[in-house]
């Protein structure tokens, strides 16, 4: 998400490109292909910019993945893929978790366990990521975090099977792929964030932005858009679970699109993927380097007033005080 207008600083081109970009500013997918998280001429936050001083250009920043965390994560994950018992999974299931707390204020910690759950996890075409890419860098960004979120909050509310955590990640990943349309513009995707943090408001969004016709049907179709994409190809290993994607904007009071949901039908499971796709202010900065463990123990958002949402939320935390408990033991 990009910050709002009175607060973008722009970079000067002539500070651009002073050094060879780094691992944590993109990160190769394949042969020459590459996905940018920053690229010269990035809006940035000022604030970002004066914790970073004297920084002049994006090219400037530390790398912000720590290898060896990124790896640690992607042996746990390689391990997770092969075990078969439910007690050594959620076992498994709980050690990620407990890195994932362990190291939550290294500060390359967020960025290296996403890079780890995109390589152990996406299962989405490489072109067309490259499509989401293209469309909007931030879209691909945020498909990349909400993606990881939903890892963490799918483990620590028992959802431990690796098929059923990568159906989680894909979901999250390709819920706004609908999106990448022809008549794609940033306001479209500014209204899908500004649903999700405060249901109800995407549309007065877009009439405040005087939107095209074009650009609001686009983004009253996306759920339903992202849901064909899914069906039509075998992305999920549980097929029935691509319904969560129509219902990313819906709140169990009826409220929402494309169609309303009556109280109570959403599961446990679609709300770790609605949840996951509502953790979008982090974005708002380009703070790699996020505490995001105290970012998520923080967090309030419209959504968490829906009871499933909410309920998939205080177990994430519960986790997280429960290592914390342990760390003050000394256990
Ligand atoms: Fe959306």
């Amino acid at each position: 998400m990009k910050p709002q207008k009175q607060m973008m600083t722009k970079l000067p081109v002539k500070d651009l490109a002073k050094k060879i970009i780094c691992d944590g500013h993109l990160f190769l997918i394949s042969g020459e292909r590459k996905f940018y998280l920053m690229k010269p001429g990035v809006l940035v936050d000022p604030d970002f910019v004066k914790k970073h001083a004297p920084i002049n250009s994006t090219f400037d920043f530390e790398c912000v993945v720590n290898q060896e965390l990124k790896d640690k994560f992607t042996n746990h994950f390689r391990e997770l893929r092969y075990l078969q018992f439910e007690k050594d999974l959620r076992l498994k299931c709980s050690e990620i978790v407990h890195d994932f707390y362990l190291h939550y204020s290294d500060s390359e910690h967020f960025l290296s366990f996403a890079l780890a759950c995109h390589e152990a996890f996406c299962g989405i075409s490489l072109d067309d990521q490259l499509r989401m890419h293209e469309t909007d860098m931030h879209l691909f960004r945020k498909a990349l975090y909400s993606s990881a979120f939903a890892i963490i909050t799918g483990m620590t509310n028992d959802f431990f099977h690796y098929l059923m955590l990568k159906d989680f990640y894909n979901l999250t990943f390709a819920l706004d792929i609908g999106l990448c349309e022809s008549n794609y513009s940033y306001y479209v995707s500014e209204a899908c964030n500004a649903e999700n943090r405060n249901p109800g408001s995407g549309r007065k969004y877009l009439l405040k932005e005087k939107a095209s016709d074009f650009e609001s049907a686009l983004f009253l179709k996306h759920p339903e858009k992202s849901y064909q994409y899914i069906k039509e190809r075998s992305i999920l290993a549980f097929p029935e679970l691509a319904e969560v994607t129509l219902y990313q904007h819906e709140l169990t009071d009826g409220s929402g699109f494309p169609r309303g949901v009556i109280k109570g039908q959403i599961s446990s499971w679609e709300a770790v993927v609605i949840f996951s796709d509502s953790l979008v202010e982090i974005l708002s900065e380009y703070s790699f380097e996020y505490e995001v463990v105290s970012y998520l123990i923080n967090f309030e958002n419209q959504k968490l007033k829906d009871l499933p949402v909410n309920r998939v939320y205080k177990k994430l935390c519960h986790a997280f005080s429960h290592f914390q408990a342990m760390k003050e033991t000394g256990s």
